[in-house]
């Protein structure tokens, strides 16, 4: 027994190494450089940056960012680490983002376009909100979160909403007022907004009547309804539901209005005609939003970010990576319902006077040329999406860029690591060869980016996110916690040694859970209130280059991203338990060429029942139910048995081998050996097995946390 356990052990040991390997092998793709027309007229082209940002600065040098944010009381303290790890930034300091959004770039901007978007439906007229109307919309709003809904300052708000520029409008309300505003992707169903509701304790559902969503006008007021239930079956009452509309004069849904619960924001707006709500200065490290997502455990987390750090960090990643001037058009084509959305749509945008595009739809519809035609028409400078969406604009339109007249000058790629293919297609065929681009990596907990090219400073490589941003300080460390520096040519566990403005502040209600997900595993000293003892773990496996680029590699725990989003294996797993013939569950990624990783899930039945297609079927729709159709798995298998170890867990990695046609490895430990065998079988056909490596965090799934 300790023999096998031992020669496991030598084969991991074994399997790292030739990780190792493979990754010193790796062809280094050759660097891109910036034109001479980009770098100058771009924001941060000044040397001097690495001192200023240099770790001998640290944490001073995030005043740089600081600065370009308008205080009600400037700081005294720029950073508390007297309750490590709950770090606190700019303290004594106050602010409001609203007023730092809005109010303040009305003297330059009045009339200058804070939001633009597009409709789905092509012959809907482009909506220009100035600076101006978007100033007086938010004060309606809050008026009617303040005066209507009776909200306060630290209440949360959650809101469930498609593309529209109510939707920024509402965010901005929230941030006047001190609300904490807690966005749900307006893809997820009801019921995973529902449990999102009573995770934050919200009273108040925020939502719209429906959207286009692929030609069709979808009723999204039927999932605020179930949202309710879901939460009220949690114990938790939503007390309103304000519900915009999608359109001027008619209704979008034909779910009925609850009585006494449900309101129609545009008639309660009349009320408020032309009210100003006074901003409410609020301490820089109050609350600003809550943004869930996914981790290794069931429960998705409320990641809270704060007011003055996260502003700060986003306005001036905004500005230096992004390089937004005033005078730019800027599109990121994320949903504003996903972090990105939030700092690189809303907040770091329109804290510059940017103009921030925004589109309703699916970037192929009605064609794979729409999204050209959309920069083209809006006249677009500066684009950024994801991996996904560039693999699917190309496969469905590789020429269509060419078709149209419009001119970027930089580009950004977020959410995955990207493959030097898709990433020389975006550079000479969407680029046209010119256009910066960013490849820029960071995750929900971080407020923005951690690593990324400064467009005009550094040259790019293709599949490699870059080196870290300014005042961003990353460790590679093994699973012992030895260093792997620079060079070292092996892939380890990234991590950043310090603390940042736009680090989210805790998981809301579970300040525990905090620690130990992010913390505890490389800490050596629970007690210290030196940050340098508090290494923060991201959870991606990576890569440092000689030349300090940084690769990831993919999250090293149970955690699938999906089209660049973190979707909870745990969370899938309970939804197919809901169907009553599951006895079993695991969700496994396999590599899909557009979407990135796609689930694919695994059940066993309860005795005396019979596999069929038809439960299959409702294995899929419970997963769509419950988190929404950005889950659907590629394929539900019924097995006779899950390979378990002898403590009874189910082996994940075995099966997404399986799944990935890939070398399943030692098996020898397991309690049911036999069973991984017959499932091989069962998913790839009888023949030989492939010994195909295959992607690490593929290799690696399920093994950590
Ligand atoms: C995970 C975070 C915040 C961006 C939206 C996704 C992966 C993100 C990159 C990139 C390689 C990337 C990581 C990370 N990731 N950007 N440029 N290159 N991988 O936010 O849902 O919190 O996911 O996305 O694995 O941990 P998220």
């Amino acid at each position: 027994m300790a023999e096998a356990r031992e020669n496991a052990e030598a084969k991991e040991d074994e399997m790292r190494l030739t990780e190792a390997e493979i990754a010193v092998h790796w062809k280094e793709e050759e660097y891109y450089h910036p034109t001479p027309k980009f770098i100058g007229q771009a924001n941060l082209t000044d040397p001097a940056v690495s001192e200023r940002f240099s770790e001998k600065n640290f944490p001073e040098c995030f005043r740089e960012y600081a600065d370009m944010l308008t205080w009600d009381k400037y700081w005294t303290t720029t950073l508390d680490t007297s309750n490590a790890p709950f770090w606190k930034w700019f303290v004594g300091g106050k602010l409001n983002v609203c007023y730092n959004c809005v109010d303040r770039n009305l003297g330059k901007y009045a009339n200058k376009a804070a939001i633009l978007w597009a409709s789905e439906d092509e012959n809907e007229p482009i909506v220009a909100l100035t600076y101006q109307e978007l100033y007086v919309q938010v004060n309606e709003m809050a008026a009617v979160l303040r005066d209507f809904c009776g909200l306060k300052t630290g209440d949360r708000v959650t809101v469930h909403m498609p593309m529209v520029p109510q939707l920024p409008v509402t965010m901005l309300a929230c941030a006047r007022l001190g609300i904490i505003h807690s966005v749900v992707f307006g893809g997820f169903s009801g019921e995973a907004c529902g449990t999102r509701i009573e995770d934050s304790k919200s009273h108040i559902l925020i939502t719209m009547d429906g959207y286009y969503r692929s030609g069709k006008l979808l009723d999204h007021k039927a999932a605020a309804d179930i949202a309710v239930k879901k939460a009220e079956s949690e114990g938790h009452k939503v007390e309103k539901v304000l519900i915009w509309r999608r359109f001027r004069d008619k209704s979008a849904t034909s779910t009925p209005l609850v009585e006494g619960r449900d309101y129609i924001v545009d008639d309660l707006l009349k009320k408020y005609r032309g009210v100003i709500v006074p901003p409410v200065s609020m301490p820089a490290e109050a609350p600003l939003f809550l943004m869930y997502t996914s981790g290794s455990t069931g429960k998705p987390k409320g990641c809270q970010h704060s007011t003055g750090g996260y502003l700060a960090y986003v306005t001036g990643t905004s500005k230096y990576i992004q390089d937004i001037h005033t005078t730019d058009i800027y599109w990121c084509m994320a949903d504003i319902g996903w972090i990105t959305g939030h700092s690189y749509i809303v907040y770091g945008p329109l804290a510059l006077a940017a103009t921030s595009v925004m589109y309703e739809g699916v970037p192929t519809f009605p064609d794979a040329g729409r999204v050209w035609r959309i920069a083209e028409r809006l006249g677009v400078n500066i684009f950024h999406t994801s991996p996904t969406s560039i693999r699917m604009l190309r496969k469905l339109g590789p020429d269509e860029p060419k078709k149209y007249h419009y001119d970027f000058k930089s580009m950004t790629t977020v959410g995955e690591p990207i493959e030097p293919e898709a990433w020389l297609w975006y550079y000479h065929v969407v680029g046209r060869g010119k256009a910066a681009i960013t490849d820029t990596w960071w995750q929900t907990e971080n407020g923005g980016f951690l690593c990324s090219t400064k467009p005009a400073m550094d040259a790019m490589k293709p599949g490699s996110t870059g080196p870290p941003v300014p005042g961003i300080f990353p460790v590679v460390y093994d699973e012992n916690g030895k260093e792997l520096p620079p060079g070292a040519g092996k892939a380890g566990n990234i991590c950043i040694r310090n603390p940042w403005p736009g680090l989210f502040q805790t998981i809301w209600g579970d300040p525990d859970r905090f620690v130990k997900q992010y913390y505890v595993k490389y800490n050596k000293d629970p007690k210290s209130k030196d940050w340098r003892d508090w290494p923060y773990f991201a959870g991606d496996g990576a890569t440092w280059a000689k030349d300090g680029y940084v690769r990831i590699l993919g999250r090293v725990d149970d955690v699938i991203n999906v089209a660049g989003h973190r979707l909870g294996t745990k969370e899938l797993e309970s939804a197919c338990l809901t169907v009553p013939e599951i006895a079993e569950a695991a969700v496994v990624p396999i590599v899909d060429p557009e979407r990135g990783r796609v689930p694919e899930v695994y059940v066993a039945l309860k005795p005396g029942i019979k596999a069929s297609d038809e439960i299959a079927q409702r294995v899929t729709l419970a997963i769509e139910t419950t988190i929404g159709k950005i889950a659907r798995p590629r394929a539900v298998r019924i097995v006779p048995d899950m390979p378990k170890t002898r403590s009874g867990k189910i082996m994940r990695r075995v099966l997404a081998s399986i799944s990935n046609r890939m070398d399943y490895g030692d098996i020898t430990t397991l309690s049911n050996p036999e069973v991984v065998e017959q499932i091989r079988v069962q998913v790839q056909g009888a023949g030989p097995v492939k010994t195909e490596k295959g992607p690490e965090d593929i290799r690696r799934f399920g093994e950590t946390t």
